[in-house]
C-alpha cells in the first residue's frame, strides 16, 4: 500500500514512520510512505500556505492553491486515482470499521489540516474527512498518524502475525480479554488457573467468555452492533447471571 502525507510539518512524520512494526513493513516494501511537504507546492518567495480569513476574525486559513497543486501532482504520477482522506474535526468519526475501508486502498493520499481550518475550496478535492473523535487538536498530523497506524496493520504482510489483527479488540466489534504472562504470582495478583491448564478449548471459552464480560462491564453501547454467534449469546447469559442482572461490577481484580 501507498500512502502519501501532506502537511506543512513533515518532520512529525520521521520518527513514528521509521519505528516499530510501520518501519519494518516500510522497509520490507509492504508499505510506502511519502511525506510531501505543502510549502514546496506554494507559490511566492515566501511560499504561504495560510492566509487571513474573508470576513474578517481570528486565526489563519490553510490556503487552496498548495493544497490542489501537490494533489495534482500526485495524481498525474499515479497509475490509479487515489483515494484522498481530510482531516478534520468536522470528518466522519474514525473507528474500526473505516480503517478497514481504508486498509483495502492500494493508494490513500491524507492531507492535514492546520491552522484554524482550510479553505472550504480544499474540501472539493477530497474523497472523505475523517476526525478522529470529538476533540480538537492543533492539527491534522497526530490524527493522521493514528489514522495511519491503525489502517497499516491490518495490510496483509504488516503484522508478523496476522492472527492478531483478526483477534484484537474491535475486529468483531467487542474489547479483548486479560491477557498475563510471566510471573504466574505477581504482589499477590495470580494468573487465572484454566490459562496454566493446557486444556485449549477450556481456554478459549473462557477468553471469550471473558472478552463478553469485559464489553458488557466497559462498553455495553458495543454488544448490541457486535457479530456474536450462538455460543457467545450463551457466554453472555452466564456473565449477566454471574454478575447478577447486569450490575457493574469490576471487571480485574487485585489481590
Ligand atoms: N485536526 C484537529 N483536530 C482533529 C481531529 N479531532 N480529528 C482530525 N483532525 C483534526
Amino acid at each position: 500500500m501507498k500512502i502519501d502525507i501532506l502537511t506543512i510539518f513533515p518532520e512529525m512524520f520521521f520518527g513514528p514512520l521509521s519505528a516499530s512494526i510501520l518501519g519494518r513493513a516500510a522497509q520490507a516494501g509492504v508499505l510506502r510512505f511519502e511525506v510531501i511537504n505543502i510549502r514546496d507546492y506554494a507559490e511566492g518567495k515566501h511560499k504561504v500556505t495560510d492566509d487571513y480569513p474573508y470576513g474578517g476574525g481570528t486565526g489563519m486559513v490553510m490556503k487552496p492553491e498548495p493544497v490542489y497543486a501537490a494533489l495534482d501532482s500526485i495524481i498525474a504520477r499515479a497509475p490509479e486515482r487515489p483515494w484522498i482522506v481530510l482531516m478534520t474535526p468536522q470528518g466522519d468519526v474514525f473507528n474500526q470499521r473505516v480503517a478497514r475501508d481504508l486498509s483495502k486502498k492500494g493508494h490513500l493520499v491524507i492531507v492535514c489540516g492546520h491552522y484554524e481550518g482550510v479553505d472550504e475550496r480544499i474540501r472539493f478535492a477530497v474523497d472523505q474527512e475523517i476526525s478522529i473523535g470529538d476533540y480538537v487538536l492543533t492539527g491534522g498530523e497526530i490524527p493522521a498518524l493514528a489514522v495511519i497506524d491503525a489502517v497499516s496493520r491490518l495490510v496483509p504482510g504488516v503484522l508478523g502475525d496476522e492472527a492478531s489483527a483478526l483477534t484484537d479488540s474491535f475486529a468483531d466489534g467487542i474489547l479483548e480479554g486479560p491477557q498475563y504472562t510471566r510471573p504466574r504470582e505477581f504482589r499477590g495478583m495470580e494468573v487465572p488457573e484454566v490459562l496454566l491448564s493446557g486444556d485449549h478449548e477450556r481456554v478459549r471459552l473462557w477468553r471469550r467468555r471473558e472478552a463478553l464480560k469485559r464489553t458488557l462491564t466497559r462498553r455495553p453501547d458495543l454488544l448490541d452492533k457486535a457479530n456474536l454467534s450462538e455460543e457467545d449469546r450463551g457466554l453472555l447469559r452466564e456473565v449477566k447471571r454471574e454478575l447478577g442482572g447486569g450490575g457493574e461490577p469490576a471487571d480485574h481484580q487485585g489481590p
